[in-house]
């Protein structure tokens, strides 16, 4: 267990561990029943209550939302972000979920999600990893599926193709800073306020790369916003047809409509939220789930029986891609993903703070001086939570004995967030998911390369520290 050091607390012990943050906070929340007190440094406000207990969870994001708001302190750390649904509370947050909410539900939005995901898939990876496969070269299936949900991202929230899936496997500069931003956000958890204050200030560090990027995003966004300015002020395109909307449109046709002032700053802050939500939680879902099932041949097997048996007898045995349509009733494959975001959550962790002291349901008491940081991570692994074969991938235990799927309360599977700020792209994600994978699966045979070091990485989002190396082979001719 971490050591309590005088003045230091037990920083020492989180630095030593800092490379394995998310294996050690899982340790430590289960030899200690599921809650944990990490002290900081002296004089530092950096008491953390780490917890896995769903009453826990509960309390604070549903029961007790509003003495639980993010608060001051996840703005400074997050305020890359601006105002943003991420980073704001109260009014300012309740219209923003509000508007973003109709918007992604709209029809607009849904059929262009529908056509992006199909075309991404059809144009983008499908020939990347026919090339590969052809070539028999060894690919990084992380960077792969990062650059393909960078694009469908983008796509569906500005209607620009940075074109990052090609095979040539380009830089962006766009995703690039992106992944600088969150390693950055990262550090400024670990270290004492004023330190990473003192490296901004300084311009060292991840603080000075904070800042470089920064600066990129801003102007990408920037050029985006008016483009479509000008786009739209000679098209008026207002009714979205077949084809249906991107967000950045809809905002701006709807601005008058939802009572929005669509400003350069608000519409910079809305994409970068969207970008972060959709980018990389969607590609390290991907990335997790396909080396489970190309680790678990029972899994792989079964996924591919399941899609088989929506297909024309003849056809199941042939190359094809799949509608989102036609995936969203298969009961196995859902599972499968249910399970890999368990044990695998793309947010491994989250913060809180409390505006009025109060004692947990566990019995612990917090103040606003200190934070609650939940391990979704850990959550997932627990055997009190999930029972003696918590750590396994086990499909099964998502299915009822109906052969429905089982519901579970999301402040036990809190993978998608619990309470009023329940992630608002869960259908967005699965639909994604499901056609990358179902095109992958049925097409395409995965092997992990032999001794490469699978582990999660050190950052707000939950990526395999060394990629994903794996080799492509096709199952049809
Ligand atoms: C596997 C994929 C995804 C996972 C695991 C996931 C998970 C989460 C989590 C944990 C949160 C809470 C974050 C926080 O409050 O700090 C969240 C919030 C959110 N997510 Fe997702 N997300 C996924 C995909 C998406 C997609 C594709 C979109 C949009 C197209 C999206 C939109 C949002 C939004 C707008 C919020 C903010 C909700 C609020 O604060 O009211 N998410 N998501």
């Amino acid at each position: 267990m971490p050591w309590n050091w005088p003045l230091l607390g037990m920083l020492p012990s989180l630095f030593l561990h800092v490379h394995r943050f998310q294996e050690r906070c899982a340790d430590v929340l289960e030899w200690s029943g599921g809650t944990f007190l990490l002290k900081g440094p002296w004089f530092s406000n950096m008491d953390i209550l780490g917890t896995v207990d769903p009453a826990n969870v509960h309390f604070i994001m549903s029961a007790n939302f509003a003495n639980f708001p993010k608060g001051p302190e996840f703005k400074k750390i997050f305020e890359v972000l601006g105002d943003g649904i991420f980073n704001t509370d109260l009014d300012l947050w309740k219209n923003q979920r509000k508007q973003a909410r109709a918007l992604l539900n709209h029809e607009h939005f849904r059929k262009f999600l529908i056509k992006t995901s199909w075309e991404k898939v059809e144009k983008g990876l499908i020939p990347v990893l026919e090339h590969v496969a052809k070539q028999g070269f060894v690919v990084d299936l992380q960077d792969l599926f990062q650059r393909f949900t960078f694009d469908t991202t983008c796509i569906l929230v500005t209607g620009y193709d940075p074109g990052c899936v090609s095979i040539e496997f380009p830089d962006v500069p766009f995703s690039k800073a992106m992944d600088e931003v969150e390693e950055a956000l990262f550090m400024r958890h670990c270290l004492p306020e004023s330190v990473w204050k003192l490296e901004k200030w300084l311009s060292i560090g991840h603080e000075h790369k904070l800042t470089k990027a920064w600066d990129v995003l801003d102007n990408v966004i920037g050029k985006y916003v008016s483009m479509k300015r000008e786009e739209l002020s000679q098209s008026r395109k207002f009714e979205g047809d077949e084809e249906g909307l991107d967000l950045l449109t809809s905002y701006i046709n709807e601005e008058e409509g939802m009572g929005l002032d669509c400003d350069d700053k608000f519409l910079r802050d809305t994409i970068l939220n969207f970008m972060i939500a959709g980018r990389d939680t969607t590609s390290s879902a991907l990335t997790w789930f396909l080396w489970l099932v190309s680790t678990h041949p029972e899994v792989e097997k079964k996924i591919r029986e399941e899609l088989s048996s929506i297909l024309p007898p003849k056809e199941g045995e042939k190359w094809r891609l799949f509608k989102v349509e036609e995936l969203k009733n298969l009961v196995y494959l859902h599972s499968a993903l249910c399970e890999s975001l368990r044990l695998y959550p793309p947010v491994p962790f989250q913060h809180k703070a409390p505006v009025q002291p109060v004692t947990l349901p566990s019995g612990h008491y917090v103040n606003p001086k200190m934070k609650v940081m939940f391990s979704l991570y850990a959550m997932g692994r627990m055997g009190f939570i999930w029972g003696k074969d918590s750590k396994e991938f086990k499909p099964e235990r998502w299915i009822t004995e109906r052969g429905t799927i089982k519901y579970e309360p999301s402040y036990k599977f809190l993978a998608f967030n619990a309470g009023p700020r329940t992630c608002l792209g869960k259908e967005v994600a699965f639909a994604q998911l499901k056609s990358v994978a179902a095109a992958i699966i049925h097409n395409y045979q995965i092997q992990v390369v032999e001794g490469h070091p699978v582990s999660p990485n050190v950052s707000v989002i939950l990526y395999m520290k060394h990629g994903l190396k794996v080799k492509v082979t096709k199952r049809w001719t």
